[in-house]
């Protein structure tokens, strides 16, 4: 499979920018845009009948199954217990009958979330995997393949993979609401709308690569970085914070927002810049508040936000990054892009190798 740049520097930019048409396509896979409708899906289990979910994965994988998590509790009142491969292999959790699980990963051949993928297998519960590479063998091993459809992705930080896992977790977090009963079918249709949109602003996210260029230029001037965000703005600051260290080897955390004030506003001064995950939601008071911690600290904030957040929002910020408003469902997929855009930029800016960043591996084959 013959795999090029295209018009592109790096593999990395390539594939933030193939993401409207990949999104699209894994969507549709899942989605009745027509109909209004999540598919029917061909599941070794009965989202109905299950107690709990218990989801495992690495990397940004595993970041993907964190949104996840808020989604499926959120839509269908399914409780998940999500852990990071290398930990839910050897801690011992009791699995419930009435369970399954899920895995997700990129290449399928993660060896932590294969082991995980086997333990589950001797519980004796259904096992479904959420992959990019069909062939893997975490695909071979489950019971049911749930594909992202991002194409292959070679840069080794995951960009279209990521955006691809989460339009199947909210998929299917739809798919399980309706099968509970928590998702009306009235309620089913504006959410598949909403999904339908997800491309197009992705879209116009891109387009505000100049500025996100701009921020990354002052960016690459800092030895460390937070990253905060509340509810599915806690797992993209880690998102966040992941991708800065893997490709610009710029020292960064990822925090709950609500947790600052537990630690990390020990480390806030003007030589640590805080970019804040703060589209306008249920709780964007709250992370205001925090804003307002950080820069009564005298620490620079860069603020991503939506429309009506930038106008609600009264605190200093070195740059202000302005998306479109978008509905709750599919901020997570478009807030990944402006995050992806940061890193790479910043890594540019570094001069880093950002399509094979040093010590790291595409597919981690070895525990
Ligand atoms: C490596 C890659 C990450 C990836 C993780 C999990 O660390 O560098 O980008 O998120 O593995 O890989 P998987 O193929 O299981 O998604």
């Amino acid at each position: 499979y013959m795999v090029d740049k295209g018009n592109h520097r790096h593999f990395m930019e390539k594939e933030i920018h193939e993401q409207p048409e990949v999104i699209s396509h894994t969507l549709a896979h899942y989605l009745d845009f027509a109909g209004g409708v999540s598919r029917k899906l061909d599941l070794p289990f009965d989202f109905a009948k299950l107690d709990r979910l218990a989801i495992s994965a690495c990397g940004t994988a595993f970041l993907s199954g964190l949104i996840g998590k808020y989604w499926f509790e959120r839509l269908a009142r399914l409780p998940v217990d999500i852990d990071i491969a290398s930990e839910f292999r050897y801690r011992e959790m009791p699995i419930s009958p009435d369970s399954a699980a899920l895995f997700v990963s990129q290449s399928g051949e993660t060896a932590d979330t294969l082991a995980s993928l086997r333990y589950c297998r001797k519980a004796d519960i259904p096992i479904g995997a959420i992959v990019n590479v069909r062939e893997s063998t975490i695909a071979r091993e489950s019971d049911v393949t749930l594909p992202t459809l991002a194409g292959p992705e070679i840069g080794v930080a995951s960009t279209k993979a990521f955006t691809c896992q989460l339009s199947v977790l909210a998929s299917l977090a739809i798919r399980a609401g309706v099968a509970r009963g928590t998702i009306s079918p009235e309620k089913e249709r504006k959410l598949v709308r909403e999904l339908s949109e997800a491309p197009r602003y992705a879209g116009q996210v891109l387009r505000l690569d100049r500025q996100i260029e701009k921020v990354a230029r002052e960016l690459a001037h800092y030895k460390h970085v937070l990253y905060l965000g509340r509810d599915t703005n806690y797992p993209l600051a880690m998102e966040g914070a992941l991708k800065l260290k893997e490709i610009s080897y710029i020292h960064a955390e990822g925090y709950a927002a609500g947790e600052l004030k537990h630690g990390p506003i020990a480390l806030i001064d003007e030589h640590m810049p805080v970019i804040v995950i703060a589209p306008h939601d249920r709780i964007f008071e709250k992370t205001v508040s925090n804003m307002q911690e950080v820069a009564a600290r005298g620490g620079k904030i860069i603020l991503i936000t939506d429309k009506k957040g930038a106008s609600l929002s009264s605190v200093e910020t070195m740059e202000t990054i302005v998306l479109p408003d978008v509905p709750e469902i599919i901020a997570p997929i478009i807030y990944a892009l402006p995050v992806q855009m940061l890193a790479y930029f910043t890594a540019v800016f570094m001069g880093t190798d950002v399509d094979q960043p040093r010590n790291l591996a595409k597919s981690v084959t070895v525990e």
